[in-house]
């Protein structure tokens, strides 16, 4: 059987209220049929109101994303028999408006043989499959066939093809499936569209591992012809998967276009485990070349360590505990990998600290000889357990100390992949300085991974100079419909990490999808990037505000706004203004002991979406988190749209250049929101509040 490449994967039903509740509030009267018949009232106070979720079991990415005959088309990753991946099959569901969804009938069962991973859908409409016929042309899913060891190929993932001759409820296999296999165990993920100027189909899948994206094209979409295939490049510690290719305007310019490359990576995106980067270049009709790569690779500067010739001046101090042992750093730095430990990689040359010495649980600390901070920045490559000094119970840290106290913090991903981590220390340039890994942690990814130190004048290039489509810790898998009307350019996105997938506290589904989001490139910073916001759509739900204000100052002891309905969805605009204030943010799922916060650092210059203490953080060690963009203000200002649903908080900034998805588990109490200032006092302009979708309670508006 296929085991999921990830690290840390350790190894009835009341369904959901909102359909119904969305149909009474407008008057719709929705048809009900397939897998879920909701009822009123949410059956769990983490049911998301204006988020998809089925009504029972485990949901992953989005499939098959297609509008097609007025109706949007969600299939999607899902284990029809319990809460948990497995039994990989497809679901399905349709919405006329994004916003309200309809669970249907599974679409694409598993098999003993076959399990049905990610893939998309094409509407076949000149019948070039010769699936349908002329009057009557295809649907067209072309998914990955992840092979069982029951099989005749067990452990091989090979691209497959479905159609349906009615809209998309009924799925036939192809008799010659696979249509294309490589002889490779993680190739998949296909996405097929329609080049219009080479008259021909072209699919995109990625070889996971390799971190590579390949093309290919076909006729009838049954024969494939390989044409070219890209990366590894930027974000490569981990798997790459899911991605998607499509031609956007720049600027709203038809004449004008770029070609978008969307690659799904987990872990080792920007805010830690899952994420999307994306590419901006061109493709010929045969390669994708990207405008702008960067090159990964040390920074210039003085090298202060690299444990190449033992541990030098470091002193080491093992065995805290004293077991005995001599983990968990060893006598001597690591030549790469220890016994029992993932492959560990991105490390500079032969050797490096490696705290795995005796396995996660030997405690101790390693302290650098002193040194004068002489250059602005100090990089270096961190890899291992996700265990920040902030975090509860024991932490795995890079600790910066000066004077005795620890003025900068590092942690690594829960990967072995080791990472550049840079550390702006301009405002302590001259003192003293003493570098101490700082291993207290003793469970599951219990040690650290520390290489090449070096003092530079810049920052190492690194997660955060590559594009990403979220910078949050939620948004994994994102893909693009195809055929929508307009030819607006729609995303969904999976709204978890892998890194916690399988813990999340709810009940009985496991998984909810990100609000659809609309795409746009525009010139930003000389260059064309994605700008997202959510589809238009999201205005059909929107009810009365019931906070409005132009202006208001945010004194030190914060500005309340009332209070939401428990269990109701709504949607946060204003804009921040730090004026003398060191820190300014919305408060959401606000109650005595906790809160999601939305803030802006000023002298960090950036927008970040902190939930670690947001709730319920306790059911994975990497849930705790604090994610962060760099956004410039503009005119004194920070835009902001908030958008919070029972389990979730999506940022939407500066008009979409930064987005942050997180899910949160509150308190169903926890209904505050109000606005801080830290350090001098701030402003809030245009400010309105406005409840989401139904009224918890059920009754219409
Ligand atoms: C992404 C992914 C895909 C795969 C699917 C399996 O989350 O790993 O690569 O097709 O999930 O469920």
């Amino acid at each position: 059987m296929y085991r999921r490449p990830r690290p840390d994967l350790r190894p009835t039903s009341r369904p959901t209220a909102w359909t119904t509740a969305i149909a009474l509030a407008t008057g719709a009267a929705l048809a009900l049929t397939g897998a879920a018949a909701p009822a009123a009232g949410a059956d769990h106070p983490h049911r998301p109101r204006i988020h998809f979720t089925p009504a029972q079991n485990w949901m992953n990415d989005p499939n098959g994303l297609i509008h097609h005959d007025g109706v949007y088309h969600l299939y999607f990753q899902y284990n029809p028999e319990g809460d948990r991946w497995g039994n990989m099959s497809w679901g399905h569901a349709t919405s006329t408006d994004l916003m309200t969804w309809e669970e249907q009938p599974l679409a694409l069962p598993y098999s003993d043989e076959e399990h049905v991973f990610s893939g998309g859908i094409v509407f076949d409409e000149h019948n070039t499959s010769g699936l349908g016929t002329a009057e009557n042309p295809p649907l067209v899913a072309l998914y990955t066939s992840a092979y069982t060891d029951s099989s005749e190929r067990p452990g091989i993932q090979a691209q497959s093809l479905a159609y349906s001759l009615d809209g998309g409820y009924t799925w036939e296999r192809y008799e010659g499936n696979p249509v294309l296999d490589i002889g490779s165990g993680e190739f998949r993920d296909p996405k097929v569209f329609w080049y219009e100027e080479g008259g021909y189909w072209v699919m995109s899948t990625v070889v996971a591992t390799e971190r590579r994206v390949l093309f290919h094209r076909s006729d009838d979409l049954v024969d494939w012809e390989f044409l070219s295939g890209f990366g590894p490049a930027h974000a490569v510690n981990g798997v790459w998967e899911v991605p998607d290719l499509f031609e956007l305007p720049v600027d709203g310019d038809p004449d004008d276009t770029r070609w978008v490359l969307i690659v799904n990576l987990n872990p080792g995106s920007v805010a830690g485990g899952s994420g999307a980067q994306y590419f901006v270049g061109d493709f010929d009709g045969t390669a994708f070349t990207p405008e702008r790569l960067l090159d990964p690779g040390p920074p210039d500067g003085e090298v202060f360590a690299d444990f190449e010739d033992g541990y030098g001046g470091w002193e080491v101090v093992n065995d805290l505990d004293g077991d005995g042992g001599d983990g968990p750093f060893g006598t001597a730095p690591a030549a790469g990998t220890l016994p029992d430990q993932q492959e560990v990689v991105g490390y500079e040359g032969d050797r490096l600290l490696n705290s795995y010495v005796g396995g996660d649980a030997p405690r101790g600390h390693a302290t650098s000889p002193a040194f004068t901070i002489d250059r602005d920045y100090v990089n270096m490559l961190v890899g291992g357990g996700h265990h920040p000094r902030s975090g509860e119970g024991g932490h795995a840290s890079v600790d910066l100390v000066v004077d005795g106290e620890v003025v900068r913090s590092a942690t690594g991903d829960d990967t072995e992949h080791l990472d550049w981590v840079s550390w702006d220390v301009s405002g302590l340039v001259g003192r003293t300085a003493r570098l101490r890994v700082e291993d207290d942690a003793t469970g599951g990814w219990g040690h650290v991974l520390l290489d090449h130190v070096v003092f530079s004048d810049g920052p190492a290039a690194g997660l955060t100079d590559y594009d990403w489509l979220d910078w949050g810790r939620d948004y994994y898998a994102a893909v693009s419909y195809n055929d929508t009307p307009d030819d607006a350019r729609v995303t969904m996105a999976w709204m978890n990490n892998w890194q916690y997938a399988e813990d999340t506290p709810t009940s009985p589904w496991r998984g909810a999808m990100a609000l659809p989001r609309r795409l746009e490139l525009e010139t930003v910073g000389g260059r064309p990037r994605l700008v997202q916001n959510p589809v238009d759509q999201l205005e059909s739900i929107y009810g009365a505000p019931v906070y409005e204000r132009d202006s208001a100052p945010v004194p030190g002891s914060g500005l309340d706004l009332p209070p939401a309905e428990p269990g109701q969805a709504y949607q946060v605009e204003l804009t921040l203004r730090p004026g003398q204030a060191q820190e300014i943010g919305l408060r959401v799922h606000e109650g005595a002991d906790q809160a999601t916060v939305i803030g802006y650092d000023t002298a960090a210059r950036e927008l970040f979406l902190d939930r670690s203490a947001s709730g319920d953080t306790g059911f994975h060690h990497a849930f705790t988190s604090r994610s962060a963009v760099p956004l410039p203000l503009e005119g004194g200002g920070v835009r902001l749209r908030a958008v919070v649903d029972t389990s979730s908080v999506e940022v939407f900034a500066a008009g979409g250049r930064a987005t942050l998805t997180d899910l949160v588990f509150p308190d169903p109490d926890a209904t505050g929101i109000s606005v801080y200032a830290d350090g001098g006092g701030g402003s809030v302009e245009d400010v309105t509040v406005r409840p989401l979708g139904p009224d918890p309670s059920g009754a219409a508006e």
